[in-house]
């Protein structure tokens, strides 16, 4: 593991604890390899490493989806445990503000906030949505939620509101297109673009596939 400390071993920690029941594709390994990730892309991007260590380790308790919608519970229980460990206010300032900023959801908003740091996150934080794995999260939370794998009557929704986004029940196949393919274009940080594309291509070859064998032609 990188950077490793007494700040970053309790933050582990307290993670593992808060994520315990946690859904299978936000549990404590999607906070791993985002971390790893979020590593990775700091060191190239030359952020500053504890606030991108802090800000993936913190992104993901409480989310909102499983809080009754409340998407300041998160933010809020980060803050708190900051507080408790001696951090820098102003670092405690930085890491609270890229976890209220880095949802997909939220990226429908025009949002104010800014950073390198919250970049690099936000990019590991994607990453670990596309790809292999992220084809993975998406049929276990559309098994989560009891969706259907695929439906060709029901078309992908472009363009939808955050409250559609959020209340849509649509096949998970159409989430592929109304978020995972997106993404690609989404990143901010050069190796970030760079491991997205190759994710993508991975998506589309498994996509056509999948549409081959709907048709028994595969
Ligand atoms: P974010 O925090 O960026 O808004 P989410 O918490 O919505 O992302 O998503 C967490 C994981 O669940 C991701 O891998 C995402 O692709 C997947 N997911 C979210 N919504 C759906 C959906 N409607 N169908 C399938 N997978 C989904
Ligand atoms: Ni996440």
């Amino acid at each position: 593991m990188p950077l490793s400390s007494a700040l970053i071993d309790n933050t582990i920690a307290f993670v593992k604890e808060e994520l315990a029941q946690a859904e299978g594709g936000h549990d404590w390994f999607h906070i791993e390899r985002v971390y790893k990730t979020a590593m990775r892309l700091a060191k190239e991007e030359q952020a500053e490493v504890q606030t991108v260590a802090l800000a993936a380790l913190l992104h993901d308790i409480a989310d909102a989806k499983f809080h009754g919608g409340d998407e300041s519970l998160g933010p809020k229980k980060a803050a708190e445990f900051l507080g408790t460990q001696k951090v820098d206010p102003a670092q405690i300032d930085s890491v609270v503000k890229i976890i209220e900023h880095m949802s997909f959801k939220n990226s429908f908003e025009k949002n104010s906030y800014d950073s390198l740091e919250l970049r690099v996150v936000r990019d590991a934080d994607r990453l670990d949505a596309i790809g292999a794995i992220g084809i993975a999260r998406a049929f276990n939370y559309g098994g989560f939620k009891n969706r259907a794998l695929y439906d060709p009557q029901i078309e992908p929704q472009l363009n939808m509101t955050k409250e559609q986004y959020k209340k849509s029940t649509a096949p998970t196949i159409n989430h592929f297109y109304e978020k995972l393919l997106l993404l690609q274009d989404m990143m901010h940080t050069k190796t970030g673009r760079q491991m997205a594309a190759g994710r993508h291509k991975f998506m589309e070859a498994y996509l056509s596939q999948f549409y081959g064998e709907w048709e028994g032609e595969r």
